[in-house]
This record gives structure tokens, sequence and C-alpha cells, in this order.
């Protein structure tokens, strides 16, 4: 065990609680279940304060040892099923289009198949439908359930982290452990390549592990796969840092991983569990697997009901989020970046400044957050105009999303007069139909913070006021199978404040890995498809060819499912007070599709979201950005030297775009780059036009927030924006 001493530092450099350096021994075999050795293993070893480290096999037991009670699934699947409906491309990922490039999935279908099946513990089920829901590939489609919690990863011994690695960033890279990986060019050492894992070839085993991360591009999640110091940046957590071969937060299915290098000789490397301080604080977790799953399944208000029952419950919780505020605030970026260290200036040359932009993310800061993030970048880039530069690299490594707000003045910020073009559908059905009739009595003013309210909606154009709930509503068309409503605005930016800083004289080239994803992806959109601004792709999988810059999710709305249940709430107060709002028909079919608040579900359901809102491209009405492609002008593998110094990656976006050091063979001028459109004109979901709007941002209130996410750890693109008047 002595590389998990290893590990022991690499959590301590990378700022998190300190943790126990051996691996906790099991206690001789007593009575009780899988949980019941695991309580007794923490209730021996566990230290104050400290986090714990375990057999990763020990706690799988645990968990699959959780009883599995169908009634209670059944239940619980009907109600999730109504959020489901929410989901904006429900029968479009049943029959993508070609330009998709991840499987087909039928989410309903597989929720039938889920319901029918008997599982052998919680565990499995939540697995199941977990699975199901990765498979859409959609970072917006999340639930929390009530076994796989983001704060008890499983972790293959990080003192083992995998990267592929290109010797020059041009070549196509291999698979390196870490350390051999620093000494690939060395001429006096020789390392190997990985080329199996568990006895399959290497590069198939990690698409397997990669196809069920949230990116609908493969290439991104490729990326996710390893170490990146950008997406410390943007999570906080070192945990996700380490990349998702090495960190899971489900059972990586087996619990040695046997690495197999050219050479022939191989490596096991063990799965192991850390066990937060925080929810075994004082040793006191469940003591059986029934206690665990009254604990972690049982919602409090069922539990609450049997007072008996109450009483017996270890004290013992289950915080969802033991690390976002902790590990955030010791989070150290390479510069004391103001403001939560989302908007990073750095200069490369004396030509050059570089942007770096590990999120869009503004939950949970203050409300004059946006314009902070607004005026952090505005000074960034007047300075670095003052300083005569020319070129900036927008780095948006890792960034998966956020306030779409800041996404919008972003772009504004660099191109005053582009126009940010924004035009969205959502999926209809009886529940958005009722809610969209009973709001369509709300006035213009009362409903343009929603998606919902016909009087609040713009057109794309900014100009044009949807006219009637009919309008709003569209003809009933189907775009993919999916029954949609008309295209309208992302929102009505006359009744939206952000700040305008318009700079000019001045040219970009954004740079990312992939993983941008949300209103990372609305933001680099419209710089690159209404600016023209030109882009670079890092990494993906080991071949040559283009390669996507976004490739995280594309939808424009992330909706929570608890402030989905806050509109289904306003609905139902509005049509209490005014039955006649909706239809004796419509008022039936509102009553069996509206969802339940979640905290009534049978199960614990700790959050979840969908995607509201598909995202379309000015010319382009009817592909769903989410299913389109869009190469970038350039790739570039990574070096090492990319993987452990970032900052060289802008070096070698600047050599590979103005120093004419070139891109991966076969990576420019695929469908989507700026040269593909140049060459084809006439063909739309290339470069846009960029005409003047006349989108005037007026005082008014800011908490409008709209938030757009992908899931973190979506592609690593970095999207190497680089522009240059
Ligand atoms: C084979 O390669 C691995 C990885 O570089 C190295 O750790 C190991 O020592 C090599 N084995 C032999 C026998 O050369
Ligand atoms: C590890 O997994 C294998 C295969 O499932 C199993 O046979 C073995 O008992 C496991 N090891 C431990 C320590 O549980
Ligand atoms: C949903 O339930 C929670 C917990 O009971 C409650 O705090 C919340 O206000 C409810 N939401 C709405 C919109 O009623
Ligand atoms: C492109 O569109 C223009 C204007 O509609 C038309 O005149 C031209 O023939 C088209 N070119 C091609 C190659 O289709």
């Amino acid at each position: 065990m002595r590389n998990l001493i290893a590990l022991v530092s690499a959590l301590q450099v990378a700022g998190a609680a300190s943790i126990s350096p051996e691996i906790e021994p099991r206690a001789q075999q007593q009575s009780g279940d899988a949980c019941t050795t695991l309580s007794q293993v923490i209730q021996s070893h566990a230290v104050k304060g400290k986090d714990l480290l375990v057999e990763g096999q020990l706690v799988h037991d645990c968990l699959t040892a959780l009883p599995f009670k169908s009634q209670l699934t059944g239940q619980f699947l009907t109600e999730l099923r109504k959020y489901v409906q929410f989901q904006s491309t429900l029968e479009a990922l049943k029959a993508p289009p070609k330009s998709y490039l991840s499987p087909a999935i039928d989410i309903l279908g597989g929720l039938d198949t889920i319901a029918k099946t008997t599982y052998q513990s919680q565990y499995d089920f939540d697995m199941a439908l977990t699975s199901l829901f990765n498979s859409a590939n959609d970072g917006h489609l999340d639930f929390q359930l009530c076994s796989i919690r983001p704060t008890l990863l499983f972790f293959r011994d990080p003192s083992y982290q995998m990267v592929s690695v290109s010797v020059d960033g041009l070549a196509a890279p291999a698979l390196y452990l870490w350390n051999d990986a620093s000494l690939i060019t060395s001429k006096t050492v020789k390392v190997s390549p990985v080329t199996t894992i568990n006895g399959k070839k290497a590069t198939d085993y990690l698409n397997d592990v990669a196809s069920r991360i949230t990116s609908q591009d493969p290439d991104a999640r490729w990326n996710q796969l390893f170490p990146s110091y950008a997406a410390l940046a943007s999570s906080g957590s070192p945990a996700y840092a380490y990349g998702k071969f090495t960190t899971s937060v489900v059972w990586p299915g087996t619990n040695s991983t046997v690495v197999g290098f050219a050479n022939g000789t191989t490596l096991a490397i063990d799965t192991v569990t850390i066990m937060p301080a925080a929810i075994i604080s004082g040793g006191n977790f469940p003591q059986n697997a029934e206690d665990l799953f009254e604990n972690i399944c049982v919602p409090s208000s069922a539990t609450t009901a049997n007072n008996q029952k109450k009483r017996s419950l270890p004290s013992w919780k289950f915080p969802d989020n033991y690390d976002d505020e902790t590990q955030e605030k010791q989070t150290q970026l390479p510069t004391s970046g103001p403001h939560y260290n989302q908007m990073n200036g750095y200069y490369l040359d004396a030509q050059t400044a570089v942007m770096f932009i590990p999120s869009f993310n503004g939950e949970g800061q203050p409300d004059d957050q946006d314009g902070k993030f607004a005026d952090v970048a505005t000074k960034l880039v007047s300075d670095a105009v003052k300083s005569g530069r020319k070129r900036i690299i927008i780095d948006v490594s890792g960034n998966g999303g956020g306030n779409i707000n800041r996404g919008f003045d972003l772009f504004r910020l660099f191109f005053p007069n582009g126009f940010p073009y924004s035009a969205t559908k959502f999926r209809r059905t009886d529940a958005t139909n009722a809610i969209d009739t009973i709001f369509a009595s709300l006035t213009q003013q009362e409903a343009s913070n929603d998606p919902w309210g016909w009087k609040g909606q713009v057109r794309p154009d900014q100009k044009t006021r949807v006219s009637s709930l009919d309008d709003f509503l569209g003809s009933g068309a189907l775009e993919l199978g999916v029954p949609v409503s008309s295209l309208f605005a992302n929102f009505d930016f006359a009744a939206f404040s952000s700040k305008d800083s318009p700079v000019r004289g001045f040219g970009a080239v954004p740079l990312s890995d992939g993983m941008c994803a949300s209103t990372c992806t609305t933001f680099v959109n419209l710089m690159t498809n209404v600016g023209g601004v030109r882009t670079v792709a890092f990494g993906g999988r080991p071949s040559t060819g283009p390669m996507q810059i976004m490739g995280g999710v594309r939808g424009s709305q992330s909706y929570e499912i608890d402030d989905i249940y806050a509109k289904v709430s306003q609905a139902d107060a509005m049509l209490h007070q005014k039955p006649s709002l909706l239809s004796s028909d419509m008022t039936a079919k509102w009553q069996a599709s509206r969802p339940i608040n979640s905290s009534a579900f049978p199960l614990v359901l700790g959050s979840g979201s969908v995607n509201f809102r598909n995202a379309y491209q000015q010319g382009d009405d009817s592909t769903p950005l989410q299913f389109a492609y869009q190469a970038a002008d350039c790739r570039l593998f990574y070096t090492f030297d990319n993987y452990a110094k970032p900052a060289t990656q802008w070096q070698a976006a600047a050599d590979a775009v103005w120093g004419g050091k070139g891109c991966v063979q076969g990576s420019t001028g695929a469908q989507g780059s700026r040269a593909y459109a140049a060459a084809h004109p006439n063909q739309s979901g290339g470069s846009g036009s960029g005409s003047d709007g006349d989108s005037k941002k007026k005082n008014g209130a800011n908490n409008n927030r709209e938030y757009a996410y992908g899931g973190l750890g979506a592609a690593m693109l970095i999207l190497a924006i680089t522009w240059s008047l």
C-alpha cells in the first residue's frame, strides 16, 4: 500500500483535507452485513476531522447490500418520469441526425425497462438509472439518487494517473502513466506506453469508461478521463482534477485495474474510497445496510411520521456537498485572480494576452457578481490594449457553463456591434402546455424572467414580440420527432440588465479543450459564428483529424427540478384562483402530468436538472446545436508539458495560429471551421454574418439569472479563441 501514501500527499498538495496515510484494514469477520463491516472499520479508525481511506470493495459491498424496495422505486420512477418529460431532446436522442457523434438512446423506453426490472439493491437500481441518464451524454440531464453521492468517490489509486500524450503536439498521442509521461522525450530512460487495461485494448477500455461521461462529443469525453488543472479551477475539487479514469462517483466496476505496458510488464491499481471526514464524524456510521438505507434514501418526512423509528436512527447524515465550500477556499489558482478566480488574465508575451475563464458559474455568489465578472473582463482587456497587445487567447478549458448572461455579455465586450443571436425551443408536453396556458394571463413584465408566459418572449431578432399563446406554442410541428414550441430568444435583452463595455481595435484567438459546455458553448458559438474568431481544440482521442471545440452540452437552459416545481406551484395557485384558465380537458391532463415537490418523492432525490431548451444557429432553425457538428479551426494534442504546466498550451496555440507551426494532420478545414464556411458559402451552420443588433441593455433587475451548465468534466476542450484585427 506504499502507493497510497502518494495518494495522500497528492491530495494534500491539491488542497484536500488530510486523510489517514494507510488504507484501513477490515476487522475480523463478524455478524451483520457489509455495512456492519464498513461501520466497524470506520468506528475503529475514524479520527475527527480527517478523511478515511478504505478499500473500495468494502464500500461497494455495503452499497450493494442496501435493500431494494420495489414499491418505493416504482412510485419513484412514476414521479421522476414527470420531470424527465421536461428534457428537450427525448425523441431526438432516439434517432439523432448524422452530425451527432454519440449513440442513440431511448430514455423513456429505458425508464420502462428499469421499472420492470427487479434489482438486488437500491444501489443497483440507482446505478441503472444513472447509467441511462449518462448515456444521453448531456450535462444538463442529471439526477442525484440516494445511494450515489458526489461526496463519496471511488479512486483508482491516483499515484498512477494516466495521460494521453503526444511528443510534439502534432504526432498522435499514446497512453502513459504520469511519471512515465514526463520521461518520454528522455534520451536515457526508456518508458513504455500503456497498451492494455484489464485485458482489453487500453483505448477500448477507456472509451467505454468515457462513454458514460456527460458530454456529447467523444473527444471531449476522452479528455476528461485525464488530469486537468483547468478542471481543478472550475470545480474547486481536487478529486475532479484527477480525471474520470481515476475518480468516479459510481463504482468503477473493478477492485483492481491491471494495466499492461508495451514492454510486457503489468501493474495492478487498487480501487479505494475516501470516506470524507464530514460523513464519518466521530465514527458514527450506520451499523447495517437497513440503517444506511433509512439514512440516505428514506425522506425525513417519512421518518418523522414514525417517531419510534426516528429515535432509533443514528444521528449520522450524508451531506450532499461537504467539499464545495471548504475546497473552494483552499484551492488556489496560479494567480490570485479576483472574484472567485473565474476571470483570470495573463500576459503570454509582448503581443499576446490570455483570458482564462474556467467557469461562468455564479451560483451561490452575491447578486452583483455578474457585474463584477464583466468589470474584471473589461479591465483585463483594456489593460491589455493599453499595454499595446494586439492578440488575446481566451482559454475556456474545463468550462462547464454557468450564468448565461455572462456569456452574452462577454461576447458584447469583444464585439460591441455583434448581435448576440439566440434562438431556443422547448419540448411541448401536457405539462408545458398547461403552464404556458395558465401563464398566458401574466403581464409582459411578470413573464419576462421565465421561458413560460408568451407575453415576456421575443423572437431571435430581439424586436418581434411573440404575439399570442398559439404563436408561442407553434403549430404542433415535430422536429427530429420532438413536439416543439416556436423559435424564441433566450431572453429579452431589453428586459435584462448587464454591463456593456465595448472594446475596439482588438482581435482574439480563443483556445479550448473541448470541455466547453452550456453557457460556455453559447459564448463560443457567438465568438466563432458571429464574431468569426478562430479556435484551437486540444487533446481528444488518439487519432488524427478534426475535433469539435464545443464538446459539452449545447442546450441553452438547464432547469433545476426545484425551479420547475416552483413554477408548477405558481401555476397551481393561479389555477386555484381562476379555474377557468384551463379547460376541463387540459385540467385533467395537467393533474396527470404535473410533477410533485422533490421533497415528497418516496425515495430521497438530492437534486436534479433537465435540459429544458434547445439552442439553434442563425440560419438553421431545425438542428438543435446539441446535435450539430462544428470543428475547431485547428487541433493540437497535449504534450506532457501541456498537462503539467497548462500555460504552455497558450504558447502552443499561439505558435500554431500565429507562428506557422501548424495543426494536427487533417484537423483544419473540417465542417464548421472558418475555412469550411469560406469554401461552402451557402451552407448554414458555419460562420454567421454578425449583423448589427439593437440590443439595448437597460438598467433593471439583475436577479434574472438563467443558468446553463454542462457537467463538470465535460470535454477538456481548451477553447483556444484567437482573434486579430
Ligand atoms: C516496462 O515499462 C514500465 C512503464 O514504463 C516500467 O515501469 C517497467 O519498469 C518496464 N519494465 C521493464 C522490465 O522494463
Ligand atoms: C475483488 O474482485 C474480485 C472479482 O470480483 C473478487 O473475486 C475478489 O474477492 C475481490 N477482492 C476483495 C478483496 O473483495
Ligand atoms: C418543496 O418542499 C420543501 C420541503 O418541504 C419546501 O421547503 C418547499 O417550499 C417546497 N416547494 C414549493 C415550491 O412549495
Ligand atoms: C449560393 O447562393 C447564391 C445566392 O442565393 C446563389 O446565387 C449561388 O448560385 C449559390 N451558390 C451555390 C454554389 O449554390
